[in-house]
């Protein structure tokens, strides 16, 4: 187990945090006259700023403790915690593989922290040796003190493998951004947080659950590392009714499993249909509900695209000729290929 006072910012180890009203008296019962709250309505009062009940309905579907839980306004907002937790301002950096989700980056320049890239392998696997080199060379007065690993990764869609080395292997935090693991049968690493001290592990309920617009992302780690991750989150961070939002689908887990199923069997429906377009060069394999895809001309397969109210991602700056699909409805997939037939 891994001394995680020594990855904790100075400031945020001896910060004293806001104390609410809930946080003072957490009955439910009782005339409350402490928060200065309207009496009258419907959301008048301030939501459980710890979420137990959303936290009670996660550990049971994820089979992970109360206590090994934080839940975030969106899994951005973890990630922006985590930088804000662990990492120093312009002292500090953090380890990033790229091409992968954009947010790391500017959070990071957010938070005034160093970004240091390492690019991914052939097939857009974690270069292992690289990225423990760079973060032993870059331990001088400031320290690598996170590296960031999203699997599925997007864009280029792969779950990536022997994460649990670097989380070995590295003296500093490690967080795996889940935020696709739903859509794969490969291990979610969430499993592995009692062994390793050191591992943060976040998903969402934006993507198969399909709650984006309530903004409810999770996070499993270490108790100690919640703690933190509590002290810092604004104090009412998820709104009562996103956390009820959460809590229907997990009572609704038929419908979620049900969409799930529908996106797998369209991502196939696409991926069979986009190999027999020519402009289709290459499709990278995924295992998330979007499909990275090498065409011959990016700017111009997207701009016809646009043009025929069909809006996908140009992923051409970061993967030469690239633009990246997520697979939508049936109607919204046949749309997609018969105009993509059609230029
Ligand atoms: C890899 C990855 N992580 C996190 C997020 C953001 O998730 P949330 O909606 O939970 O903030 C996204 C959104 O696209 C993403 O692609």
């Amino acid at each position: 187990m891994k001394e995680l006072n020594n990855y904790i910012r100075k400031n945020i180890l001896s910060l004293t945090p806001y104390s609410s009203a809930r946080d003072e008296y957490s009955g439910v019962d009782g005339v409350f006259l402490d928060a200065n709250e309207n009496p009258f309505g419907n959301l008048n009062r301030y939501p459980d700023p710890y979420q137990k009940i959303l936290k009670g309905k996660i550990s049971d579907l994820k089979s992970v403790d109360i206590n090994n839980i934080f839940v975030g306004n969106g899994s951005d907002e973890i990630i922006d915690l985590c930088f804000r937790v662990f990492c120093e301002p312009g002292l500090d950096n953090v380890i990033i593989c790229h091409p992968t989700y954009g947010m790391y980056e500017v959070l990071a320049n957010i938070n005034n922290i160093k970004i240091l890239k390492v690019a991914l392998k052939y097939g857009f696997e974690l270069d292992l040796d690289a990225i423990l080199n760079m973060a032993k060379k870059s331990n001088g007065k400031g320290k690598t003190k996170m590296i960031i690993v999203c699997s599925p990764n997007n864009p280029s869609g792969n779950y990536m493998e022997n994460v649990e080395t670097l989380v070995e292997n590295f003296d500093g935090i490690v967080l795996v951004d889940e935020a696709y693991i739903d859509f794969t049968d490969k291990p979610s690493l969430k499993s592995k947080i009692k062994e390793h001290n050191n591992l943060i592990v976040s998903q969402t309920f934006s993507k198969a659950w399909g709650l984006a617009a309530a903004r409810v992302g999770m996070a499993f780690a270490d108790e100690k590392i919640i703690s933190f991750l509590n002290k810092v989150k604004p104090p009412y961070n998820v709104s009562e009714i996103n956390q009820n939002a959460a809590i229907e689908a997990i009572d609704n887990v038929e419908n979620f499993e049900n969409n799930k199923r529908i996106i797998l069997e369209q991502k196939d429906f696409l991926i069979n249909e986009l190999l027999m377009i020519p402009l289709v060069e290459k499709i990278y394999p995924s295992d998330a509900n979007f499909i990275l895809v090498k065409v011959n001309d990016a700017a111009t397969v997207f701009n016809k695209l646009k043009e025929n109210n069909v809006v996908v991602r140009n992923r051409d700056s970061v993967v030469n000729n690239c633009i990246r699909i997520t697979v939508g409805s049936p109607e919204e997939n046949k749309e997609l290929i018969r105009v993509l037939k059609s230029f």
